[in-house]
């Protein structure tokens, strides 16, 4: 996912996230999984203020030495509340 270089930190991202999860919460998906990479200091720090955490890695993902991190958050009774969104 991206939002425009110019409308970051704005917190359309999180509207974005937080209504992909749920819908996918509504359709009875248990778990989400995301990889990013370890070099995207930012989108990890993004999907952590969401409630992903680090899992492991996907090593060589899109080639040799590009390995991306592997983010899960559980999403049972997943709701804007339990966000406090
Ligand atoms: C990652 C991305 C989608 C986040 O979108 P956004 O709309 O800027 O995110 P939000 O405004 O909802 O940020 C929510 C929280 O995430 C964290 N966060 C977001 N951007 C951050 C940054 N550059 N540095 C540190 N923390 C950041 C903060 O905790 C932020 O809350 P705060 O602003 O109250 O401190 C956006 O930075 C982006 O499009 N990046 C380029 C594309 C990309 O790397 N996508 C991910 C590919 S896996």
């Amino acid at each position: 996912m991206a939002v425009s270089t110019d409308c970051q930190r704005a917190g359309l991202g999180t509207q974005l996230l937080v209504a992909a999860m749920e819908v996918a919460s509504e359709e009875r998906v248990a778990t989400l999984d995301l990889t990013v990479s370890q070099k995207n200091v930012s989108a990890v720090a993004f999907y952590t203020s969401l409630g992903f955490r680090v899992v492991g890695d996907v090593p060589d993902m899109f080639g040799p030495d590009r390995s991306r991190l592997r983010m899960r958050r559980s999403i049972e009774g997943f709701g804007r509340a339990a966000l406090g969104a």
